[in-house]
């Protein structure tokens, strides 16, 4: 069986590979890189390397050679049109090279809202291309908080945020790649979908406990509805409220705790690369 990971240089792809490793030799994997200048790390893994460029119908063809099972990564285009192209480019290439599964990193509860997205666009395409897929809608990366000002709501003791009924079901990317490496290496799942949120959503009034616990000294939540920040906006145009508990199933433990999961954003120097 041969696994390719596209967006192999990307951080969730990374950690993806980091827990395959340990599941299955590293001659059964494929990282799909855009940019041929940034292989070296990764073949030091013993891994072998293909060009994949969403933009590049040639260098998907050949990369897609003998390849069993794909994982691709979505594009993190922001153009929407281009988006999806890159996305049914890499679709139509599985499918001419006789890719026998294909996995697809989507958003979680994308299908509860408008369906014209491109995640749910792209995943109408794998069913209708006759491939097995699988479809790990991944729930917002937990990374989000850090544009809310941790650091300032531990240097002045207040994590101030808009009002609102906000519950979040966003996980850190290490768990996402923690099932999903699971999810490569089992002989199945075809035809499924799993929503990969935390099975219970927190609120920022645990934001702010978790940022005290990390901090040491007391941080408060307060709500001012003066805030503006674009945050909000997006965060009311996706679901972060519906959950699962497919995360925690495929992970074979709990979601890392909320404390845990900020760690990185309180003390960067904390985290770890692929070959630490
Ligand atoms: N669930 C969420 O909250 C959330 C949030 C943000 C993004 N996402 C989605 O999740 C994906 C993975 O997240 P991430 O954190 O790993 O993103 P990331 O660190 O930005 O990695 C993106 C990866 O895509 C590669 N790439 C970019 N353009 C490409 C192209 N034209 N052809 C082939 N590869 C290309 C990059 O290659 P280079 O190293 O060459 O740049 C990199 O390996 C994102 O791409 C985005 O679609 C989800």
């Amino acid at each position: 069986m041969q696994i390719i990971i596209t967006g192999a240089t990307g951080q969730l792809g990374g950690l993806i590979l980091e827990n395959l490793l340990q599941k299955m030799p590293a001659g059964q994997i494929i990282a799909g890189v855009r940019d041929p200048d940034k292989t070296a790390e990764l073949r030091q893994l013993g891994l072998e390397t293909r060009i994949v460029n969403y933009d590049v119908q040639d260098t998907l063809d050949k990369a897609f050679v003998d390849v069993t099972k794909l994982l691709l990564i979505s594009s993190p285009h922001t153009d929407d049109t281009v988006w999806l192209a890159q996305h049914l480019r890499v679709i139509d290439a599985a499918q001419r090279a006789g890719v026998d599964h294909m996995l697809y990193t989507s958003f979680a509860f994308s299908q509860k809202g408008k369906s014209d997205n491109v995640h749910s666009l792209t995943e109408q395409a794998i069913q209708d291309s006759g491939l097995r897929y699988t479809f790990l809608r991944n729930a917002l990366y937990i990374d989000f908080v850090n544009v809310l000002g941790l650091k300032e709501a531990v240097s002045s003791g207040v994590l101030t945020t808009l009002p609102g009924n906000w519950r979040f079901n966003a996980v850190s990317r290490s768990d996402l790649a923690l099932a999903t490496a699971a999810i490569l290496a089992h002989s199945g799942p075809e035809n499924q979908s799993y929503e990969l949120t935390a099975s219970q959503t927190w609120t920022f009034d645990n934001l702010a406990k978790a940022l005290s616990g990390l901090a040491g000294k007391p941080v408060i939540h307060r709500e001012d509805p003066e805030i503006q920040h674009w945050i909000y906006n997006f965060l009311s145009t996706i679901d972060t409220v519906s959950t699962t508990t497919d995360l925690e199933r495929w992970m074979g433990r709990e979601v890392t705790p909320l404390k845990e999961s900020i760690l990185p954003f309180i003390r960067p120097q904390e985290k770890r690369t692929l070959l630490d």
